[in-house]
């Protein structure tokens, strides 16, 4: 069994993005520009945005923090969104998700400019995506297959089985590995909480993506000798041996998973510092104008 350490291959690309924006900046060009808009005080995405907010100071780019109550309106949210639009400084920005029940999560992402959309969410960038055609990447989804790549893991006529289909990892990671050439070329089957006889799909899976939010999920009689295993899960658990109160933990049953694996993810270090990386350089591209002009 090898490890595939996210965290790692994170800080390397961070470093070559540091190097890109002192490139940039030497030249008197525009530094890239990230903004944030966070809504409520949800301990998870708190975490999340301020990590977002550190990585855009480590790697040279420029951030803005917008928050807003829990009890913002959907308009005031969409008057946001329009300024953010607007603002010529403004290169990328993300409304980190979930957002409080009474606000339409699919009106705020359709309302972002697709220009700016450096989540990848907008339907422009999905669809895009989908045709194989240049895009913003949804950040979870392309920093699995930038690990796939990085680790050189064959990937070509490879049965991958996804668990979970939900609209940023599941659905869009499942449409890159079935995308034509490497990494991809993938036979894909998705399965989520209405499949039938979950175990006998996941014991064909060359590749296991596990994205389904299921603390430990995926048991050791669950996998493929041999096979490679993705674990995207990051459920904050309480635990009183950590500082904070809780610790993430994976869908994957690591202790009993990892010793048949070929490759596999730890969680923490894995795949969560490589969804920072895919939206810092999705940033970078929209600074560079590199996408869409
Ligand atoms: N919530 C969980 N993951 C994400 C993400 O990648 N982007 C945003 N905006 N919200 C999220």
């Amino acid at each position: 069994m090898r490890l595939i350490d996210g965290k790692a291959i994170a800080a390397e690309i961070k470093r070559e993005i540091a190097e890109e924006v002192t490139q940039i900046k030497a030249a008197g060009n525009k530094t890239p520009h990230l903004a944030a808009v966070l809504v409520g005080h949800d301990g998870g995405s708190e975490t999340y945005v301020a990590n977002k907010v550190r990585s855009c100071e480590e790697v040279g780019f420029h951030s803005t923090l917008i928050r807003y109550e829990e009890d913002v309106t959907e308009q005031e949210l969409l008057a946001c969104v329009e300024r953010l639009n607007n603002d010529p400084d403004i290169d990328g920005f993300i409304v980190q998700l979930p957002l409080p029940k009474h606000i339409r999560e699919e009106r705020i992402t359709e309302a972002i400019d697709y220009r700016k959309d450096v989540d990848g969410f907008h339907p422009i960038n999905v669809g895009r995506m989908s045709l194989g055609l240049p895009g913003f990447l949804s950040a979870t989804p392309a920093g699995i297959v930038e690990l796939l790549k990085r680790y050189d893991i064959e990937t070509r006529g490879k049965h991958c089985v996804v668990l979970g289909r939900s609209n940023i990892v599941g659905k869009p990671v499942a449409m890159l590995m079935m995308q034509k050439g490497y990494p991809g070329d993938c036979t894909v089957t998705v399965c989520h909480s209405r499949t039938k006889d979950i175990k006998k799909i996941c014991l064909q899976a060359d590749i296991l993506i596990a994205a389904l939010g299921v603390p430990h999920f995926v048991k050791g009689d669950m996998v493929k000798e041999g096979a490679v295993v993705i674990d995207v899960g990051t459920t904050r658990v309480p635990s009183d041996k950590t500082k904070s109160g809780f610790k993430l933990t994976g869908d994957v049953a690591f202790d009993e998973v990892a010793p048949k694996c070929s490759w596999i993810t730890p969680v923490p270090g894995g795949v969560g510092p490589m969804t920072i990386v895919s939206l810092m350089r999705n940033t970078l591209l929209a600074g560079k104008k590199e996408i869409y002009s």
